[in-house]
């Protein structure tokens, strides 16, 4: 990328006294006159870096904070900004001031309107009394007609887990705009999730050392994530799309709750919510309205993608059905197996029951019904590929994580579920091959299938199904995007089948998933060498109906590049994370190709071109 020289904060007011007289509304620009109404704050420093988001073919959100000394005063700081076409931000064509004060964390976010389509500009910003910031880089979407675009997609950064080198490698990728998908921070004190043997080392404790819940805790949170140099290399260099995932409140959030909130103790839901969705619009670059629990945004990329970005998470989503709820689906006895099933399938599938909600549902289905771009994209955080695994094996795994959560050695447990998924393995491969030999119960192991996380679209079949069968109606490319599960993840997208529970071969789309930047995966409870992941993965791609891909163990991020007539998604993941020094990079790819002109859903070619263990390729034909 290029290496851009920051200005000096007098040239920078040259430069954007300059640019004034070229625009058509010149801002006061200050001069170099000192700035009275912020003596009370002390020094003032831009340390939390720059960034840019939610670009439109017209306009564009800078931001930055101004960081005070004494951050208790009341005063106001008058921050300066401008947009240019040069690097060195010359001639600027945007320029304004801004006010900031305690009362936004001292956050400046700027909607810079006017901008030309596709192309690319630089910002800054500055005050009289303080060097000015570094220099960002942003672009403006195309419009009209529209070759290719690429994004890179990450979610799930978690500080005490490691380095954020997948940041790096995002700021120094050929991606256009970055689509965050979540767990942008994590609420929990130190020494909690993701704590590794290195995080003191690294010195990356958590700040501050308790579980946030106040405004004043995910504020300083947010502070200490903005200071990760990686993650402030990535904002300076592409704009970013963000959505909220879960631990940007509390682990497991729903609209009225959360696995990880004690009423009272960390006071009520709401007021934790207000602070968490305030802290989040102060500290994200994204585009604000009247009311900040709604983040669901559109964004048209000329005729190629349309890009619905959609909460899942915390505006309409009913508390999660949870497998205690039904102890005899596990029992092993057929008969309550039967009852209990047919108990949890009603709940799972109710029309009910809401991830989105129906003002989001219906809001997706007719900007995707009504949108004539060659790709319908969702961006979101939870997988709405179906991942049913083997009853016995899910069994298995929660075993083993029970014991791993408490503490206790869970050796016997971690042979138990390799045992379990080489039996399990070896008997598809035997039905896939339709071994005329597979007794009735062997065929029972392997076919009595259980949602893998009823955290994610498993768990709201009903609204997964609607907007699937109007995708299939509509004739839609449809490209799902996820985040949440810290692993990497393709999928097939198909229909129910009417009036049955195994899926059909009516394709509706594919579902691409990132792995993570740093919060660990199955790798935190599954002890994977070499010879173990590619049998882990291989085992569960089979096991698993409709997954095509997976990787187990490895942070990192995804591009996903559109044409006119393919969609690639391509894995990149780094070498490590326990260090920041010598990393390097590994990658597989997913191919989904529009087959023709025109999208033809029903002829999608989808093909795995994986250069590990995993090659498989699959043609989906549509009756
Ligand atoms: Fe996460």
């Amino acid at each position: 990328m290029t290496i851009k020289t920051d200005l000096t904060r007098r040239s920078f007011i040259k430069s954007a006294a300059a640019g004034a007289s070229v625009v058509a509304a010149p801002m006061a620009i200050t001069g170099c006159g000192a700035d009275d109404d912020d003596k009370n704050l002390g020094a003032l420093t831009f340390a939390h870096g720059v960034a840019s988001g939610d670009p439109l073919a017209n306009s564009v959100i800078i931001w930055t904070r101004i960081t005070p000394q004494r951050p208790e005063s009341s005063d106001s700081a008058e921050v300066t900004w401008a947009v240019s076409e040069a690097t060195d931000m010359s001639a600027p064509v945007q320029t304004g001031t801004i006010t900031t004060n305690s009362t936004k964390d001292f956050t400046v976010k700027v909607d810079v309107t006017g901008l030309d389509a596709n192309k690319i500009y630089y910002y800054q910003f500055s005050n009289v009394n303080t060097d000015a910031s570094t220099i960002g880089q942003t672009k403006t979407l195309p419009e009209g007609n529209v070759a290719a675009i690429k994004l890179a997609v990450c979610s799930c950064a978690n500080y005490p887990a490691g380095y954020f080198n997948v940041y790096d490698q995002i700021a120094n990728s050929d991606a256009e705009i970055v689509l965050h998908l979540g767990d942008y921070i994590y609420e929990y004190a130190v020494g909690e999730y993701g704590t590794t043997a290195n995080t003191i080392d690294q010195g990356r404790n958590h700040s501050p050392t308790k579980e946030v819940w106040t405004l004043a805790d995910y504020r300083q949170r947010y502070a200490q994530y903005r200071q990760d140099s990686m993650l402030q290399a990535a904002h300076k260099a592409k704009p970013f799309i963000c959505v909220w995932d879960d631990h940007e409140l509390a682990n497991d959030s729903y609209k009225d709750g959360a696995a990880n909130h004690t009423e009272g103790d960390e006071g009520t839901f709401e007021d934790r919510r207000n602070a968490a969705f305030q802290a989040y619009h102060e500290w994200l670059p994204i585009r604000t309205g009247n009311d900040l629990s709604d983040i669901y945004r559109q964004f048209e990329i000329g005729d190629l993608v349309n890009l619905q970005m959609m909460d899942t998470r915390q505006v309409a989503r009913d508390k999660p059905v949870s497998l205690a709820d039904f102890p005899d689906l596990l029992s092993g006895d057929a008969e309550k197996v039967a009852i209990a099933a047919a108990a949890f399938t009603s709940a799972i599938a109710s029309s009910s029951r809401e991830l989105l909600g129906s003002a989001q549902h219906s809001t997706v289905i007719s900007n995707m019904v009504n949108n004539s771009a060659k790709w319908q994209v969702f961006g979101q955080q939870v997988l709405m590929g179906r991942i049913l695994v083997p009853a016995e094996l899910l069994v298995s795994i929660d075993t083993l994580t029970k014991k791993i959560e408490a503490g206790i050695d869970a050796a016997e447990d971690q042979i138990a579920v390799n045992t379990v998924i080489t039996e399990l393995y070896t008997l598809k491969l035997r039905a896939n091959q339709s071994d005329p030999t597979l007794t009735d119960a062997e065929k029972s192991r392997i076919n009595t299938v259980l949602p893998y996380n009823l955290d994610s679209w498993d768990g709201y079949a009903y609204e997964r199904e609607i907007l699937l069968i109007e995708a299939v109606k509509a004739d839609k490319n449809l490209v799902v995007l996820a985040g949440d599960t810290h692993n990497a993840w393709a999928s097939e997208l198909r229909l129910l089948e009417l009036g049955g529970s195994t899926t059909s071969n009516i394709h509706a789309g594919v579902e691409f998933a990132t792995s993570s930047v740093s919060s660990p995966g199955f790798d935190e409870y599954l002890s994977l060498d070499a010879a173990t992941k590619i049998g882990f993965e291989s085992a569960i791609t089979a096991l698993v109906d409709d997954l095509r891909y997976m990787d187990a163990n490895r942070r990192g991020y995804m591009t996903v590049e559109f044409t006119q007539t393919k969609a690639t998604a391509e894995w990149v993941f780094v070498s490590d994370i326990a260090t920041n020094e010598n990393i390097t990079t590994d990658s597989n790819y997913v191919q989904l190709a529009a087959d023709g002109a025109t999208p033809v859903p029903n002829k999608a070619k989808f093909e795995v071109l994986a250069e590990g263990p995993t090659i498989t390729s699959k043609l989906v034909q549509v009756v």
